[in-house]
């Protein structure tokens, strides 16, 4: 029976370009997870969209002197065109600023306030008297109270990292007009998630298969005990509040971005004709996975789940794999410093799956792991190039030359052929589980440990030797090195998925891929080849160099 799993993505905020922090952070893993899992032939429903709200957006429609929509356009469309070059393929990638996105975020808002998990408040808020308007607190600057860093923003401190409340602030200002805001009190809705701690502290304590630091995490986080948390801003952009009276208020960023992963799951429903269609990926034996940064953890394991809780009838998250952060060249990234890689700048210059590979081996998933440029250039030149890509070639043009472009019949298989087959196989589950599990960085180690086995076993055969003196044995450990390769290029499928498209057609297979399935495909005797061409391009030393010139405030 085929498993149903939901591939839940963070939505990334539409206020600028996306980098490799955010590729290494969720979009490569829910990736390489879901074409796994369409292998194996299960169904996969993996969606996500532009985060168009929020303080980030209208910040830079500011700084920029357009309207928040423009900007979200602009980055969407940006975005919608990574995807597409990287090869990270979800089945809707949408954007929250949608009449279906609203409609579900009010149906959601008004059944937890039906049932008395929203109620109405009140709290202090900055209030600019010179713009006449409330201030969202990263529009407040200011003095930190504990370290005295003097632009320390309304929400935290970027000098101690502390949060912040706008009030928490010496000399506080506004960032627009520098006047300092006075504070009002402001009509809010709450959500009661006091209502749900013990319930929160039961459903995590069960997650003993949740990587490590996330469930470590969020029983801390639990163990602080929760405070119910303001859900309405006094902003203009934004979902509006379906109640009398909040004509001029919008509802808070997080909680509707969280309600993106069902939103879009019946966009996407709605948009293959089948209304209902959501619903085998939210209910019953489904699993849903939420692929997300380190930062955004207490968003998924807490908040959301806590808002399911309270809407009823619907499936918490399964696992919520967050990754680490990516350093660069061993330094923090930074977007305002611009020390960051920028993915279209990347995608322009080089091939999408040697950033995967990079990307995959050297995962943040268990700790910061680092990017360099040099680490790139090597991992390209030695391990896709030298230990993958060439013994492809070498495997591929010598049967072309010398078989007549046609697999060879392998006869009767001696023990060492049937060794590296067994291997192919057993790699082929040993991936597999890895992958189940999320472990990405050992799946790709597995089967790159299968490319070193099958270029020894072409050491040790020789076939180029053995043509002349038993073209038979040469055919056979041809034929054993194509069927090796092959399983190679199944396992490489979900991080490597350009490559092992071109690979399945050089060995002889016909059409897509995907229809190939999770197995070990064995060609046949005397199936055709065509000619074969190099998988990847060795990289040329000098690009470290003038890739780290581009680090830095000078600009890409
Ligand atoms: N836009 C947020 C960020 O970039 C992530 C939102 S994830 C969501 O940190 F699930 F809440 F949408
Ligand atoms: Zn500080």
């Amino acid at each position: 029976m085929p498993e149903n799993i939901l591939v839940s993505v963070a939505w990334p905020y539409a206020n600028g370009s996306l980098h490799l922090g955010h590729i290494a952070g969720c979009y490569l893993p829910a990736d390489i997870f879901a074409r796994y899992h369409r292998l194996k032939g299960n169904n996969v429903l993996m969606v996500s969209g532009s985060d168009e709200h929020g303080t980030p957006i209208t910040l830079r429609a500011e700084q920029e002197g357009i309207s928040p929509a423009e900007v979200a356009q602009k980055y969407h469309r940006e975005f919608l065109e990574c995807w597409d070059k990287l090869g990270i393929t979800f089945d809707l990638f949408t954007h929250t600023d949608t009449e279906n996105h609203a409609a579900v975020t009010h149906d959601i808002f008004l059944s937890l306030l039906e049932k008395g998990f929203i109620y109405k408040g009140s709290m202090l808020q900055p209030y600019c008297p010179q713009d006449k308007r409330f201030l969202p607190d990263r529009y407040v600057e200011g003095t930190c109270p504990y370290c005295d860093f003097n632009c320390a923003r309304g929400d935290q401190c970027d000098q101690c990292g502390r949060t912040l409340n706008p009030s928490d602030l010496k000399n506080p200002h506004c960032r627009i007009c520098s006047t300092p805001p006075v504070f009002e009190t402001s009509e809010h809705y709450f959500l009661k998630l006091s209502a749900f701690e013990k319930k929160l502290q039961k459903w995590v304590g069960d997650k003993t298969f949740w990587r490590h630091n996330v469930q470590k995490f969020t029983m801390a986080f639990l163990e602080g005990g929760l405070k119910d948390r303001a859900i309405t801003r006094d902003i203009e952009w934004g979902v509006t509040v379906p109640q009398p009276g909040f004509e001029k208020k919008r509802i808070y960023v997080w909680f509707e971005a969280v309600i993106g992963y069902l939103s879009a799951s019946k966009e996407w429903a709605r948009s293959h004709g089948d209304s209902d269609g959501w619903k085998p990926f939210w209910t019953g034996e489904s699993k849903s996975y939420y692929f997300i940064g380190k930062d955004n953890i207490p968003f998924h394991t807490i908040i959301w789940p806590a808002m399911l809780m309270g809407y009823g009838g619907l499936n918490l998250p399964y696992d919520v794999p967050a990754n680490e952060f990516l350093t660069i060249e061993g330094k923090k990234l930074s977007t305002s410093r611009n020390w960051a890689i920028w993915l279209p700048d990347y995608l322009q210059r080089y091939d999408p799956d040697p950033l995967r590979y990079y990307l995959s081996i050297n995962m943040p998933e268990t700790g910061d792991a680092n990017f360099s440029w040099h680490e790139f250039l090597r991992k390209n030149n030695d391990e896709l190039v030298a230990t993958y890509g060439n013994l492809v070639n070498r495997v591929l043009t010598f049967t072309y030359r010398n078989f007549g472009a046609e697999v060879p019949d392998p006869g009767e298989l001696d023990v060492a052929s049937k060794g590296l087959l067994d291997k192919a196989d057993s790699t082929l589950k040993e991936v597999d589980k890895h992958l189940y599990n999320c472990h990405f960085k050992e799946a790709l180690k597995a089967a790159m440990a299968l490319a070193q086995d099958v270029n020894r076993y072409l050491d040790d055969t020789a076939p180029w030797k053995m043509l002349k003196q038993d073209r038979l044995v040469a055919g056979r450990s041809v034929y054993t090195a194509i069927g090796a390769i092959s399983a190679l290029k199944t396992m490489l499928y979900p991080f490597l998925p350009f490559t092992s498209q071109k690979l399945h057609n050089y060995l002889g297979f016909e059409g897509d891929i995907r229809e190939a399935g999770w197995r070990v495909q064995l060609p046949a005797a005397g199936q055709k080849l065509p000619q074969p061409q190099a998988l990847f391009v060795k990289l040329e030393d000098k690009i470290v160099e003038e890739e780290m010139a581009h680090l830095g405030s000078g600009g890409s």
